[in-house]
């Protein structure tokens, strides 16, 4: 009975000894590479009590599973039919309540499609080697660790260096598009001078208006390889923003009839507008999704396009159409930025008018 004791109680000490924050339990290599096409696994191996939740990230964005190539396993990430665009910083993050740990890596695709085509001249660098009359070489990037981050965000007002450094015979040509249409050459500074820039794009004094994708094209006779980046140009602010104005407004309405509410709403960076609507009670199980906001639920009504005015300030409309008794209600107006928020709520009261509705819906008018 007392050995039994012991034991037990040294299983507790044991036990509550080993609680802690995840560890790594094996050794790994931090750099990998896997061939084009090929399906590999990057491991993860940590362990800890409580067991840990393991997310992955790749060039700091999380991996989900909208990734439909990738597939985060209990020890690792499966990435099949690797892709180019693959390459990049991957960190598996492993945390409980006692605190987390990382593993990262870098992952190299090698493609060697391109040497098998060029016949062993592929293997040396031909941009800086004479071009072999006759020996077509398609083209590569011969920079890739240089290529890597393939999202980038920066603030306003800085500038980025979007690098496709190739090589191949004949010289490649290339060719930069943003959102797939072509840039003129004086928005980027692409091309021109020397043979150094060719293959950057430079993006000065950053505005909102340059974010979006950036794809070069490098191409010559041999064939075309291409590589995409994400910029992303954030915008900062020092203040959150304010609701102007009077609107939204009580608003009253006919049964079957049509209104919409207001909202402009201050704010040095473009805010996001939200329209809510304060579930009333009785109601709570006829919306998928509600949010809670002090004692009352609301359902995040889906949100128009946000218009910038001349006077700095931003409009959203709310339309309600073929209005019904359960549209009546309090309503309120969210406006964000990354400083924080400000609301303002009216209500929508609906007139009973049956005959209203019946006329207008044997006419079809109001759609
Ligand atoms: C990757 O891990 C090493 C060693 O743990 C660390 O020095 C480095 O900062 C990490 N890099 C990133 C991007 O987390
Ligand atoms: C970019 O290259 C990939 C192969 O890496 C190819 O499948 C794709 O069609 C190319 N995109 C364009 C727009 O040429
Ligand atoms: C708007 O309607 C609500 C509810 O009927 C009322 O409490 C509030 O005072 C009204 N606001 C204005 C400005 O009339
Ligand atoms: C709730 O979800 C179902 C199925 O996903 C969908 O058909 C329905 O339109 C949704 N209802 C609302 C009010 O969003």
């Amino acid at each position: 009975m007392i050995l039994w004791l012991c034991l037990l109680l040294e299983m507790v000490l044991v036990s509550t000894a080993a609680r802690g924050p995840p560890r790594v339990s094996e050794r790994v290599a931090h750099r990998q590479s896997v061939r084009l096409g090929r399906t590999m696994k990057l491991p993860c191996p940590v362990e800890g009590d409580p067991p840990p939740l393991i997310m992955w990230t790749k060039d700091g964005r999380n991996i989900h599973s909208g990734w439909t190539r990738f597939k985060v396993l209990q020890h690792g990430l499966r990435i099949k039919d690797v892709e180019t665009d693959d390459a990049g910083t991957y960190i598996c993050k492993a945390t409980n309540g006692f605190g987390s740990v990382n593993i990262n890596y870098t992952l190299i695709i090698i493609d060697d499609s391109g040497a098998r085509g060029g016949a062993g001249a592929a293997n040396g660098d031909s941009e800086h080697g004479p071009e072999l009359a006759g020996k077509l070489v398609r083209p590569r990037f011969t920079q890739p660790a240089k290529m890597r981050k393939r999202v980038i965000a920066r603030p306003v007002g800085s500038s980025v260096r979007l690098k496709c450094t190739a090589s191949g015979n004949p010289r490649p040509d290339i060719v930069w598009l943003k959102d797939n249409r072509p840039l003129v050459d004086e928005e980027g500074g692409a091309g021109g001078d020397g043979k150094k820039k060719k293959w950057t794009l430079s993006l000065k004094n950053l505005t909102p208006e340059h974010s979006g994708k950036y794809t070069c094209h490098v191409s010559n006779r041999a064939g075309e390889i291409n590589a995409t980046y994400k910029v992303e140009v954030i915008q900062r602010t020092n203040s959150k923003p304010i609701l102007t104005g009077t609107h939204p407004v009580n608003t009253t309405v006919d049964y079957g009839g049509t209104t919409s509410f207001q909202c402009k709403v201050r704010s040095d960076v473009k805010p996001v507008i939200q329209w809510l609507k304060r579930v009333e009670p009785g109601d709570e199980n006829k919306f998928n999704s509600t949010i809670e906001v002090g004692d009352h639920r609301f359902v995040v009504l889906p949100t128009g396009e946000v218009w910038s005015r001349p006077d700095g300030s931003y409009l959203n409309k709310l339309l309600i159409t073929r209005a019904k008794e359960e549209d009546a209600g309090m309503y309120i107006c969210l406006g964000a930025n990354t400083m924080g928020y400000s609301f303002r709520s009216a209500y929508l009261t609906v007139l009973p008018g049956q005959r209203h509705q019946t006329l207008t819906d044997d006419k079809g008018i109001l759609h």
